[in-house]
């Protein structure tokens, strides 16, 4: 919605500045902009919201939980979309502090948008990865790959800024959240196409230690 106020507003500086545009067609243009501004102010809210209720609720999670959690809902939907589903997680992936509910989150917002990217393919060239394992650090990386036709290059940054949406429905929230809960949990987010075609999308996350030292 935001980028749709900011077309509008500037159509109307330019066709005011042109003198081609009469107080009924100048009406509906601020129509628009204050309907959208709306929908954006709903947003942010529903966002406000949620994050209070969501009092983060930290512990030692296994990080194997959260992708068997996260296999079963994915499971479901891949059936009905007729995706295959593959995954390539070691049995010893570790475990991360932090909230199980927020972190299941960020993974299934990568899934759904990786859904939506591969809803115009044929079905037999519909694969969705779900990867996890850990790097020579022993930090956490989860990673979700598509066989979708990838993000348009030069934008992996742009895509996890809030309301950037290239969705006719979407609110270009999805991954600025994601970005959020990851950064609260001490890790970071990246995306990269691959040249075979598909995005994958990397969360990492810092390998929490045996003891609850980290519980504050
Ligand atoms: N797997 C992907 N393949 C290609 N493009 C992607 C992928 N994931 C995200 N994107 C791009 O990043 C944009 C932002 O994603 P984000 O999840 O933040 O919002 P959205 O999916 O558009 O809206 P919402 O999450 O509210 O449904 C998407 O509109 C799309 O252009
Ligand atoms: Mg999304």
């Amino acid at each position: 919605p935001i980028g749709a106020i900011v077309a509008n507003a500037s159509a109307g500086e330019r066709l005011l500045a042109a003198g081609k545009i009469g107080t009924e067609e100048m009406a509906e243009l601020l129509a628009d902009i204050v309907a959208d501004g709306r929908r954006a102010g709903e947003i942010v809210q529903g966002i406000r919201t949620m994050v209070r209720k969501g009092k983060a609720r930290r512990s030692l999670v296994q990080i194997n939980d959260t992708i068997d959690s996260l296999l079963r809902i994915v499971r479901a939907e891949a059936l009905g979309r007729n995706v295959t589903v593959t995954t390539e997680v070691d049995s010893d992936a570790g475990q991360v502090w932090g909230d199980p509910v927020q972190l299941l989150q960020v993974f299934l917002n990568l899934a759904m948008n990786a859904f939506e990217a591969m809803t115009a393919l044929p079905s037999n060239a519909l694969c969705l990865v779900i990867r996890a394992d850990r790097n020579e650090n022993g930090d956490v990386l989860v990673s979700v790959r598509d066989s979708g036709p990838g993000f348009p290059s030069g934008l992996a940054e742009q895509l996890f800024e809030p309301f950037f949406s290239t969705k006719a429905e979407g609110t270009g929230m999805g991954l600025a959240i994601a970005r959020g809960i990851v950064e609260a949990h001490g890790g970071t987010i990246s995306a990269e196409n691959f040249d075979g075609g598909g995005a994958c999308f990397t969360v990492r996350l810092p390998q929490a230690k045996e003891d609850n030292s980290q519980a504050a």
